[in-house]
């Protein structure tokens, strides 16, 4: 197993029957390896130094219905709500005064925003907030919509794939979704010049070995500039109630082998991570991870955006998060910088 390890942080890659065999057959003394060299190479890449996003949660409708997600349309005892253009410019007006330079605006797939509200939202922030980078979160749109919001200011994206294998894609999702369109978008926002982020959850109910070796066959070919996972937690009111929430350790070892694959790539150690574990953000700190997001929503509206059970942070106001996650990094030796934290290409050598 050591030497996959040192194969994968040579050539950033492996072949997908080696990664299931990493996957399926590490032992704790191998995973202490692949931590160790999962933490130098962000170390090389980043020093200590965690960037930060601030979460915009502005919308909990969705016209979608996937099994897992606590927000799904058919969950008719999710409490919906929209903020508007001022509550969303007050909350970046907060976290620009606590340091984010940053925003990221997640929704459901909700039908109520235009094309013209969406470039609306990006154009206002950004002409009030010129120095901060746009993240959009709202899932599949066209080609068009997707061209429409760059110009007006987006400057990422995150779309996560959830899954590259086709038949877990549809355990996991209706027939109206499909995994062909989640990997035609991801390769839209691409050429559009977004610096685009994709992921999966860790775990989710069907997934094996070789589900995730095609995630990271797809990431590799996809080059994402972020990766988000964090492991599948299951919520009360979904088809998934009863599925076993996905593993902690599996998570951590992913993290640090997408460190390996993507050196320069920015991955975040996700609320999910957080919710999972008390220390889980730290730990994905420890395992190569560099990014963290706390949200910016109005508390009020925060425990609405309830994917999974016993989210955490849906108490807090953003500047508690912000200082909470502060003194956390400090406990892994890292400090969160205000920053836009950009994908920077950088070449390897052959
Ligand atoms: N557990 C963990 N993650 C979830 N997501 C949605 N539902 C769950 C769940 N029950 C993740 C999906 C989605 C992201 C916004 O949250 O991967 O892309
Ligand atoms: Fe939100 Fe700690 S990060 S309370």
């Amino acid at each position: 197993m050591k030497e996959l390890i040192d194969i994968l942080k040579r050539d950033r890659k492996l072949l997908p029957e080696e990664f299931a065999a990493l996957i399926n057959g590490m032992s704790e003394e191998d995973a202490l390896y692949l931590k160790e060299q999962a933490f130098q190479v962000k170390e090389q890449f980043f020093g200590n130094k965690v960037f930060t996003r601030g979460l915009i949660e502005f919308t909990n409708y969705c016209k979608n219905d996937c099994y897992y997600c606590g927000i799904r349309k058919s969950n008719v005892n999710a409490v919906r709500y929209r903020l508007t253009l001022e509550d969303i410019l007050s909350c970046c007006e907060e976290g620009y005064g606590l340091g984010f330079r940053t925003f990221v605006l997640q929704g459901g797939e909700d039908l109520r925003y235009s094309d013209e509200d969406i470039e609306q939202i990006c154009r206002s922030i950004k002409n009030k907030y010129p120095d901060c980078a746009i993240t959009l979160s709202i899932g599949e749109k066209s080609y068009e919509s997707y061209k429409r919001y760059k110009e007006a200011g987006a400057d990422r994206y995150l779309l996560r794939h959830e899954t590259a294998d086709e038949e877990h894609y549809r355990l996991l999702h209706p027939e109206s979704l499909s995994l062909k369109e989640r990997k035609q978008c991801l390769w839209n926002l691409k050429e559009l010049g977004y610096q685009v982020g994709t992921g999966f959850m860790v775990g989710s109910p069907f997934q094996t070995a070789e589900c995730i070796a095609k995630d990271l066959a797809f990431i590799k070919e996809l080059e994402p500039a972020m990766v988000g996972i964090g492991p599948f937690l299951p919520h009360h009111d979904t088809p998934f109630k009863e599925y076993p929430k996905g593993s902690y350790e599996l998570t951590l070892r992913m993290i640090a082998i997408l460190r390996l694959m993507i050196p320069n790539g920015l991955l975040p150690a996700t609320t999910a991570l957080g919710t999972i574990h008390p220390m889980g953000r730290e730990a994905g700190i420890s395992w190569g991870a560099n990014v963290v997001m706390p949200n910016l929503s109005p508390v009020r509206v925060r425990k609405k955006y309830e994917l999974y059970d016993n989210k955490i942070c849906t108490g807090d106001e953003a500047a508690e998060c912000r200082s909470c996650l502060q003194r956390r990094m400090l406990t892994v030796g890292h400090e969160i910088v205000t920053a836009r934290g950009d994908f920077i290409p950088y070449t390897f050598e052959a």
